[in-house]
């Protein structure tokens, strides 16, 4: 199932802006060449059945962000290899569906149907324009998926209010804001400030030819407010994790040596007024 251990080769660095179609084409492209790799490198710390909201290891067993599942409808906008949709079919859930952009991602979740036996229904999809109708979930959430990766944050969020029915929860994690001005290294030298936390100009890898092959996008943490609020949410609460003792691993920008200082992750929950 392994084709390829090894992430893309990264591309030339660039800040400029991009748009919805060329985030969405270089995210796709990026996420099936990395999709092996990332589930070698992960798929121990995410577990088959899992729900982990970010490399601090956040557990939804423990923090239940998303509230009392059993019975509902949920939605995981940028599933991967759907660990977290498994995880929440233990806990009683009538149904839960995931999407994402890169099929090689959900080739690891069919994967994983078939290795635990809980066939997990997924589809592929761009969270700028989610297929499902609206108020059609019960509860709707990211863990680190599409969210860092869209330009336009309104209209992410726009459409997972949409997709919500009303009285619906919504929990996303992504990257705090706060770690776009340090450099994205776990050692003390991304302790220092490198860039402006105002510069929204998107994070960009371009091939020889100037294509965008990665793409991140910043958003502050006025951004995310003011999205949830266009929306039509009520926003509720944003956790940001301290690094837990015993957590020694290293994943990208994140580990314990920046992340008992500053906080690597934000997970925003909000509701949809009933
Ligand atoms: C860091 S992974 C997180 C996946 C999963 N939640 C996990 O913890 O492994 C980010 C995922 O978001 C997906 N993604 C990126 N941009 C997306 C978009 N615009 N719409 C849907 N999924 C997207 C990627 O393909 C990738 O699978």
């Amino acid at each position: 199932m392994y084709d390829d251990m090894d992430y893309p080769e990264p591309g030339r660095v660039e800040r400029r802006a991009v748009g919805g179609g060329e985030s969405a084409r270089a995210g796709r492209l990026w996420w099936d060449g990395a999709a092996d790799a990332y589930q070698a490198e992960h798929g121990d710390f995410l577990r088959d059945a899992g729900f982990v909201w970010s490399p601090e290891g956040v557990d939804e067993a423990d923090v239940r962000l998303l509230g009392e599942v059993a019975g509902k409808r949920v939605l995981e906008i940028g599933c991967g290899a759907g660990q977290c949709g498994r995880w929440l079919r233990s806990q009683g859930v009538s149904e839960v569906v995931g999407f994402d952009l890169a099929r090689r991602q959900l080739q690891h979740s069919r994967r994983l149907d078939e290795q635990t036996g809980h066939r997990l229904p997924a589809v592929q999809a761009d969270a700028q324009r989610m297929p499902f109708a609206t108020g059609s979930f019960d509860v709707v959430f990211s863990s680190f998926g599409a969210f860092p990766f869209v330009p336009a944050a309104e209209t992410a969020l726009a459409e997972a209010g949409r997709v919500l029915r009303p009285g619906g929860r919504f929990v996303f994690s992504v990257t705090h804001p706060i770690r776009w001005c340090f450099p994205d290294d776990p050692t003390k030298n991304g302790l220092t400030v490198k860039e402006s936390y105002f510069d929204r100009r998107a994070y960009v890898e371009e091939d020889d030819a100037g294509r965008a092959v990665y793409v991140e996008h910043h958003h502050t943490v006025g951004d995310w407010l003011r999205g949830i609020v266009a929306a039509g949410l009520v926003f509720q609460d944003m956790v940001e994790p301290e690094w837990p003792e015993g957590n020694d691993q290293v994943w990208g920008g994140w580990g314990p040596v920046r992340g008992r200082m500053i906080p690597g992750t934000a997970i925003f929950s909000a509701v949809k007024p009933a």
